[in-house]
């Protein structure tokens, strides 16, 4: 597809923000990237469900749509696929799924696509991408050619990668390669997915009846963009230190939380959000869902300012009331 000028990015991100880019690129084929200086000012889009545009774009806009599934190698175990960056997410996982192979069912329907599910490490329901992942292929725009990065190289971590820190900016990834399990093992230890099975009359549990629970009962409990702009969780859950949680959980006994190991808990900024009053809240066209505090709505014509103005509110009171820093998960441009 040609440059594009001055083109609306509303279609481009799941809040449904209606600001505007200089220019707009898609990229069908790696040898649309070669072009591209890399010093030239860009914004690379993938789905637009983990991005707040607070202002116009000015800078060059990479659409990727990168396409293609290939099986790189397998054995009686285990499947590697590479699978093209600009391949959407949950359709690749009902294709595993089918398939009969493990890894990816617990991470159904999270929206967007491949080659961001890496950048933040996507995670749901007991599991996280860096089970999976073998390696990351991407362009490196300084040096104009394709570099792999091994699971380990990625430095993943909770909603975290090297891709977020030291390499910031600098790549474009192409493609991603996944070890797949042939005989899975399926991970049913978050409550929900338990009772969902059982709600479905499901006995001898199946990677793809773990992804439909998982379906089920993500649609019950995040709101559709489609229906109203979002872009999932704003913020990240914070981890206390074990010496700070013991204090919050002597002042509310109630408090949800999860051991992340013997010295860090984690607990959900939901459930402060809620705290501090904010579920439901609205004020023009911005809001809080109403029944999920973590994810932030645009009710129609919301600003991108709006959304991170009350995300600064949000940060505020929480900090004031529990002395807690909430992180945004959400990439704001
Ligand atoms: P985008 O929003 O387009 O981009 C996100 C960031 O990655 C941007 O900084 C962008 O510049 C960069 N980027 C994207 N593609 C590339 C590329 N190829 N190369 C270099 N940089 C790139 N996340 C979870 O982890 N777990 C969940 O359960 C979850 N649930 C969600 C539910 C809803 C309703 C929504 C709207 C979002 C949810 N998210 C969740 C967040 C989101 O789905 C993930 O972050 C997803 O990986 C975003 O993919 P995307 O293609 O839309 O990325
Ligand atoms: N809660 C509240 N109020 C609410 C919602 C939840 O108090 O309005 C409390 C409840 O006690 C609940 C707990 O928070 O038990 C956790 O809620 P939930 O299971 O809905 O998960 P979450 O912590 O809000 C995280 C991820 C989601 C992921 C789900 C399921 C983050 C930032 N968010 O949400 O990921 O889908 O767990 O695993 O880690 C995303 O990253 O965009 C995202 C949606």
């Amino acid at each position: 597809m040609q440059l594009q000028e001055y083109i609306s990015l509303r279609p481009y991100n799941t809040f449904g923000i209606d600001v505007a880019a200089t220019s707009f690129l898609e990229i069908n084929d790696i040898s649309d990237l070669e072009g591209i200086e890399a010093d030239t000012k860009k914004l690379i889009i993938g789905g637009g469900n983990n991005l707040l545009l607070t202002k116009p774009v000015d800078a060059l806009v990479l659409h990727n749509k990168l396409k293609g599934i290939t099986v790189e190698k397998e054995n009686d175990t285990h499947i590697w696929l590479r699978v093209a960056a600009g391949e959407i997410w949950h359709e690749l996982v009902l294709y595993v799924v089918n398939k009969g192979w493990g890894g990816v069912e617990n991470l159904a329907l999270i929206p967007g696509t491949v080659g961001a599910a890496p950048i933040q490490n996507i995670g749901a329901y007991g599991t996280e991408i860096r089970e999976t992942i073998d390696s990351v292929t991407f362009w490196y725009w300084s040096e104009k050619k394709l570099l792999s990065f091994s699971n380990r190289e990625c430095e993943f971590g909770y909603r975290d990668s090297i891709f977020k820190n030291q390499m910031r900016d600098k790549f474009f990834i192409t493609s991603v390669v996944l070890k797949l399990d042939k005989v899975p093992k399926l991970n049913t230890s978050y409550g929900a997915i338990e009772q969902e099975l059982a709600h479905m009359g499901v006995t001898e549990p199946t990677v793809k009846a773990v992804a439909y629970a998982v379906i089920h009962i993500r649609t019950d409990k995040l709101p559709d963009p489609a229906q109203i702009g979002n872009a999932g969780s704003f913020f990240k859950n914070p981890s206390l230190s074990k010496s700070s949680f013991d204090k919050l959980l002597a002042m509310y006994p109630k408090i949800p939380f999860y051991p992340v190991n013997d010295s860090w808990i984690k607990v959900p900024a939901a459930w402060l959000i809620e705290q501090c009053g904010w579920k439901g809240y609205r004020i023009g066209d911005v809001g809080v869902h109403t029944k999920q505090a973590l994810v932030l709505v645009n009710y129609g014509h919301a600003h991108g300012q709006e959304i991170w103005d009350l995300s600064g509110k949000i940060v505020q009171s929480v900090h004031e009331r529990f002395g807690i820093q909430l992180e945004r998960e959400v990439q704001v441009w």
